[in-house]
C-alpha cells in the first residue's frame, strides 16, 4: 500500500473527530439536520485548521449512501471516495494555480449545471479562493448566488480580507480558530498510541510540537511525522527540540528564574549551554518573548487551554512577577529579538539583553513600579499611574524648601509633600518612563538631579557639563518636559538645567586631577555603573 503521511491518514472521516472548531461542527450539523443547507460557504482560518475537512465532511454528510445525515457513515463507497478527494462530483480547486477567468470557467461554470455523475449532490471546494482574479470573481458570482440545486460550494480561504465584498455577502461565513494547543497535544497523543508508540515518546515532546506548531493541526502532524522518522527508541523533548529549534519549557523557566534572582553567571550559564547545544539564540529570544507574554496572560487571568502540567508551571512562574514587571520583560524581550537580527555575534547580545533584563527587575525591585506604588506611602488615584499631588499643594508650598512643621507624633500625610519633594520621591518612576519615550534623554539625565521647583520650573542640577549641554538642546529639552508634565500630571512643567556648583569647569591646558573623589550626589548613589550604561544602550 502506498505510503499515506501521518496527516492524510488522520483526516477526520466523522464530524466527531475533527479537533476544535466545535462552532462550526455544530452550526453545520444543525443545518444538515434541519435540511436548510445554504449552496455557499465561507471557509475562513489559518492553513491546517481543518477548512478543508470540513468541506469534505460536509461533502459526505450530503451524499452518504446512508442518507443525508448530521454525522455521514464513513466508510460506505461514497463517504471513501469523497476522503480519498477520488469522488468525481466533489471539484476541489485550488485557486493558487487556477486563477484566472479561463480556469474558473472552463472547471465551474460550463460544468456546474450538469447533474451530479454519481451523488446526491456536487461540492465544489475552491481553496485559497482570494487568489482568484477579479475577472474570475465577476464570472462566477452569478454562478454562486444562484447554483442550480444539488450544488454546494465551500469557498476556502486563509486571507478573507482578499475576498471581493460581493462574494462574502453571498456565503456563509465560518471562521476557523487556530487550535488550542492542549487539543493539538491531545490528538499527538492519540495518534503516537494508534502508531504503536505507547510508552515510547515522553508526553512533554508531543506537547511541545503542539506548541510550535502555533495552532495549526497539519504542521503539528508534519513535525510528528519527522519526529517519528528520527526517533531510534523514543520521542523526548530533547529530539524535539533538536529538530524543529524550538525551546523547551523547561530551559525557559530556568531562564525566567535566572532573572527573577539576578543570577547573572546562571543566565550566562544558560547561553553557553544553549550555545553548547547548538540551540538557535534568535529563537530562545523569540520564545523567551512568547513565554513571557503567556505568564502575563495567565497573571491577567487570560487562561490558555493549555494541559494541567504546563497551567501549574504557568502559575508558578508567573506568581514570581508583577504584571508590570512582565511587561516591562516583554518589551526587552522585543528588543532584544530585534537586535539579534542584525547581531554579528549573537551571544554577545543575548547575554547583555539578558542582563539589561535583569537589571531592569532590579531597578524596578528598588523602585515602586509605576501603578504599583504601596498604599501606605502614597494614595494611589485609581486610573492614573502615578499619584498626583494636588495643585494647589504644588503652587502653594512649591517655592518653600523646608515644609511646613507637622505636629510630632503623626507623621505627615502624603498630601502635603511639597512638589519637589513629591518629583524627588518619584523621580525614578519619571526616569523609567522618560527610558521608554528617548534612551538618550534619559542617558543625560541620570547625573542630574531635581533641586528646586518654583513657578512651575523644575531646576536640575548637572553633575557632568556635557549632558547639561545637551539637554538644552530644544529637542531633548521638550521630550523631557513633555514627559515629566505628564508623568507628574503637572501641565506647563518647564525644566530649568543648572550645572552644579561644585563642578570647577577644567580650564583648558590645565591637568584634571584624576585622583580627586567625585562628589556623590543622591542620584549619583543610583549607581550608574558602566555595564549598566552598556547594557541600557541595548535598551532602546
Ligand atoms: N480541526 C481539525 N481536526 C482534525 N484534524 C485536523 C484539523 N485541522 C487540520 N487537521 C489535520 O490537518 C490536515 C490538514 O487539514 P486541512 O486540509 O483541513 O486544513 P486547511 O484548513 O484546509 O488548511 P489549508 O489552509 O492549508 O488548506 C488534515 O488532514 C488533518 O489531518
Ligand atoms: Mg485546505
Ligand atoms: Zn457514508
Amino acid at each position: 500500500m502506498a505510503y499515506e503521511t501521518l496527516y492524510r491518514k488522520y483526516r477526520p472521516r466523522k464530524f466527531a473527530d475533527v479537533v476544535g472548531q466545535k462552532h462550526v461542527v455544530r452550526a453545520i450539523q444543525n443545518a444538515i439536520a434541519s435540511k436548510r443547507i445554504a449552496h455557499a460557504y465561507l471557509f475562513c482560518g489559518q492553513r491546517g485548521t481543518g477548512k478543508t475537512t470540513m468541506a469534505r465532511l460536509l461533502a459526505m454528510a450530503l451524499n452518504c449512501e446512508k442518507g443525508v445525515s448530521p454525522e455521514p457513515c464513513g466508510s460506505c463507497f461514497a463517504c471513501q471516495s469523497i476522503v480519498k478527494g477520488s469522488a468525481m462530483d466533489v471539484v476541489e480547486i485550488d485557486a493558487a494555480s487556477h486563477t484566472g477567468v479561463d480556469a474558473v470557467r472552463e472547471v465551474i461554470i460550463e460544468r456546474v449545471s450538469f447533474l451530479p455523475a454519481a451523488l446526491r449532490y456536487k461540492v465544489y471546494i475552491i481553496d485559497e479562493v482570494h487568489m482568484l482574479s477579479t475577472a474570475a470573481f465577476n464570472a462566477l458570482l452569478k454562478t454562486i448566488e444562484e447554483p442550480p440545486p444539488q450544488v454546494v460550494f465551500v469557498l476556502a480561504t486563509t486571507d478573507p480580507h482578499k475576498v471581493p465584498a460581493t462574494i462574502r455577502s453571498r456565503c456563509l461565513r465560518f471562521d476557523f480558530h487556530p487550535i488550542s494547543a492542549k487539543d493539538i497535544t491531545q490528538r499527538l497523543i492519540f495518534v503516537l498510541e494508534n502508531e504503536g508508540w505507547q510508552g515510547r515518546f515522553d508526553p512533554a515532546a508531543a506537547s511541545l510540537i503542539a506548541r510550535a506548531a502555533r495552532g495549526a493541526l497539519r504542521d503539528a502532524l508534519t513535525m510528528l511525522e519527522q519526529a517519528m522518522n528520527f526517533a531510534d527508541e523514543k520521542i523526548t523533548v530533547d529530539l524535539v527540540r533538536s529538530l524543529i529549534g524550538v525551546t523547551d519549557d523547561e530551559f525557559l523557566s530556568r531562564l525566567v528564574t535566572a532573572l527573577r534572582e539576578g543570577d547573572i553567571p546562571n543566565l550566562w550559564g544558560l547561553v553557553s549551554e544553549a550555545v553548547e547545544t547548538g540551540r538557535d539564540l534568535h529563537q530562545i529570544a523569540h520564545d523567551l518573548a512568547t513565554y513571557l507574554r503567556e505568564l502575563l496572560n495567565y497573571k491577567i487571568g487570560v487562561y490558555a487551554d493549555e494541559t494541567e502540567e504546563r497551567i501549574s508551571l504557568l502559575q508558578q512562574q508567573s506568581e514570581l512577577f508583577s504584571e508590570y514587571e512582565l511587561m516591562r520583560l516583554i518589551r526587552s524581550s522585543w528588543e532584544l529579538e530585534r537586535d539579534l537580527r542584525t547581531a554579528t555575534d549573537a551571544q554577545l547580545v543575548l547575554e547583555i539583553g539578558l542582563l539589561n533584563m535583569a537589571m531592569i527587575l532590579k531597578a524596578m525591585g528598588e523602585v515602586p513600579a509605576r501603578g504599583e506604588i504601596p498604599a501606605e506611602k502614597t494614595e494611589v488615584t485609581p486610573a492614573v499611574t502615578v499619584p498626583q499631588p494636588s495643585r494647589q499643594v504644588v503652587e502653594t508650598v512649591a517655592p518653600s524648601t523646608t515644609p511646613a512643621p507637622q505636629p510630632a507624633t503623626t507623621p505627615p500625610p502624603q498630601e502635603e509633600l511639597s512638589g519637589l519633594d513629591y518629583i524627588r520621591q518619584h523621580w525614578e518612576i519619571f526616569l523609567e518612563q522618560l527610558k521608554r519615550v528617548s534612551m538618550v534623554a534619559y542617558s543625560f539625565l541620570l547625573n542630574a538631579e531635581p533641586t528646586d521647583l518654583q513657578d512651575n520650573q523644575l531646576v536640575l542640577t548637572f553633575q557632568h557639563t556635557f549632558s547639561y549641554e545637551c539637554v538644552n538642546d530644544r529637542n531633548y529639552r521638550e521630550t523631557i518636559e513633555q514627559c515629566l508634565q505628564e508623568v507628574f500630571n503637572m501641565p506647563g512643567l518647564k525644566i530649568k538645567p543648572t550645572l552644579s556648583a561644585q563642578i570647577a569647569q577644567p580650564i583648558v591646558g590645565t591637568p584634571v586631577d584624576a585622583s580627586s573623589p567625585v562628589k556623590t550626589t543622591p542620584t549619583q548613589q543610583r549607581e550608574v555603573d558602566t555595564e549598566e550604561y552598556l547594557a541600557s544602550l541595548f535598551d532602546d
